[in-house]
């Protein structure tokens, strides 16, 4: 069974992966050329994305695993340095299309590497998370 924190990080997940899917389908159908539309599900994302990451920062995992497992300090330090890169290079795609300085077609390119960036952090993290709360709730039964 799955611990209350883990059911809570695994919902907050949720909602930014819906996000995601929906601009992984724009982005796949290919077919949409409306600048205007791309910013309001880029921008959507980044709000969703500022404060999912804020949760794991600041009500999140982040602490939890500090005091339950402080030899996983870098660890901790890598995936919080990934939120700032991811942050700032979605943040990158929306000034330079709000600017002009991106065809769609080079938001799109970018897009696709920022989403393989993400599946990787998310991998990585997820992995932390349910290592070391699954172990803490076991030790509490
Ligand atoms: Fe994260």
């Amino acid at each position: 069974m799955a611990s209350p924190k883990i059911t809570a990080l695994a919902e907050a997940h949720a909602r930014l992966n819906k996000d995601l899917d929906e601009l992984k389908k724009m982005s796949e159908a290919g077919a949409v050329e409306d600048r205007g539309e791309w910013l309001k599900k880029l921008r959507h994302l980044h709000k969703d994305l500022r404060q999912h990451f804020h949760f794991e920062e600041e009500d999140g995992y982040m602490a939890d695993v500090q005091r339950l497992e402080p030899n996983r300090e870098r660890i901790i330090h890598e995936l919080a340095a990934e939120h700032q890169d991811l942050d700032q290079a979605l943040l990158g795609m929306i000034e330079s299309l709000e600017q002009n300085r991106a065809t769609i077609a080079q938001t799109h390119a970018a897009l696709h590497h920022w989403f393989q960036a993400m599946d990787r952090h998310e991998h990585k993290e997820t992995g932390l998370i349910q290592e070391v709360f699954q172990r803490d709730y076991e030790a509490e039964d």
